[in-house]
């Protein structure tokens, strides 16, 4: 399903009345930082293959006693400070995880409860690494609707707690932590101009945590055979990556009609360096535009990408008015692109 505002698609430029906008950004990570030499220690890596095959230098992994919802309400809550907005604003919470505290209740329950949001409608999106754009698009319909005014959107994980830690292939990619968005009515000028989101659940199994849902309940045989720790198949999920996120980019840079010089910052899922380099290259946009958080952070899944559009407005990498082009894929397959105006 894909849409676009119809004035949008013919006119992108600074000054047209588009679709919502984030009104306020904010992250949370986790102090303990482990580096890819700590991993040497631990596993047959190197700093130097990790380096060169995904750009990870290091990562954040959690404590044993925080939660996805922990990480989640602190960036909810710098994300609320940096709108100016306070939890009795918020009409609704939708969070993106691939690693909720628990089965059920959902996640965003836990974090409306911490945040102290009213008794808004709040639930969870699984949509692995495309979690917080999916969100975004669903925040800017029920904006553009009216339906709520401010949405409050997250994309968190604690991925660490379901990784395999003797699995080579891949417990070095990926790392823990939370992003989140007040998303609010446009102003002008700001706001989503053109998205594109889809999945294909024909490939689920090549990216997938194969144990602890109603397929493979848990017993004491899944756990020892680590079916409850993420399974990929990189080489192709590489693959599949490229092609997706260099499609969606294009596609929305058409929809809005932009070309590669107008986007002011590219920032994509931060899965892997090469993917990002590919993705940037299909679409002529030079590298000094790639926004990268993938050296200190890994693969957050959800998170990566509000994570680091919170990183680069705080380092003023983002100002108003910017065009700013986001990608991302990951399980399902899913995946997603939104441009937007700052
Ligand atoms: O965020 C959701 C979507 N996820 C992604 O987009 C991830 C996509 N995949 C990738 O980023 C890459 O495929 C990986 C980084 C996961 C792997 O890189 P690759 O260049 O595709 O490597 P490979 O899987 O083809 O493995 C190459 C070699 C193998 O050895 P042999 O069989 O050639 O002797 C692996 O055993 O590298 C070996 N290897 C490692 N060596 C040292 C795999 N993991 C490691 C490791 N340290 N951690």
């Amino acid at each position: 399903m894909d849409s676009t505002t119809p004035q949008v698609a013919v006119k992108a430029r600074r000054g047209t009345i588009v679709g919502a906008r984030i009104e306020g950004i904010g992250a949370a990570v986790p102090d303990n930082v482990v580096t890819n030499h700590d991993l040497e220690q631990r596993i047959d890596t190197s700093d130097e293959w990790i380096r060169t095959r995904t750009g990870i230098v290091e990562r954040r992994i959690a404590p044993p006693e925080i939660a996805c919802s922990d990480l989640a309400a602190k960036a909810a809550e710098r994300a609320l400070e940096n709108a100016g907005v306070a939890p009795d604003e918020i009409d609704a919470l939708i969070l993106g995880t691939a690693t909720p505290d628990t089965p059920f209740p959902s996640t965003a329950c836990w974090v409306q409860a911490k945040v102290g949001l009213r008794k808004v409608p709040v639930f969870d999106i699984s949509a692995a690494c495309s979690g917080f754009l999916y969100g975004y698009i669903l925040a800017d319909s029920l904006v553009r609707t009216g339906t709520a005014r401010k949405v409050l959107v997250i994309g968190a994980e604690v991925l660490s707690k379901i990784l395999n830690w003797e699995d080579r292939t891949t417990c070095v990619l990926f790392g823990d932590g939370a992003g989140a968005a007040v998303i609010g009515p446009r102003d002008e000028g700001s706001g989503l101009l053109a998205h594109t989101w889809g999945a294909d659940g024909n490939l689920a199994p090549l990216l997938w945590q194969p144990a602890g849902g109603s397929r493979t309940p848990a017993t004491v045989e899944t756990v020892e055979q680590r079916l409850h720790t993420i399974h990929m198949k990189g080489n192709e999920v590489y693959k599949h990556a490229v092609k997706a996120m260099q499609g969606a980019v294009l596609e929305v840079m058409e929809k809005a009609g932009v070309t590669e010089e107008d986007i002011d910052l590219f920032v994509p899922h931060q899965a892997n360096i090469r993917i990002m380099q590919a993705t940037a290259e299909r679409a002529g946009i030079p590298l000094e535009k790639v926004y990268r958080t993938i050296q200190k952070y890994g693969n957050s899944s959800a998170a990566s990408i509000p994570v680091a559009l919170a990183d680069a407005a705080a380092e003023g990498r983002i100002r108003k008015g910017d065009l700013v082009l986001t990608a991302a894929f990951g399980a399902g397959f899913t995946w997603a692109a939104a441009l937007f105006r700052w």
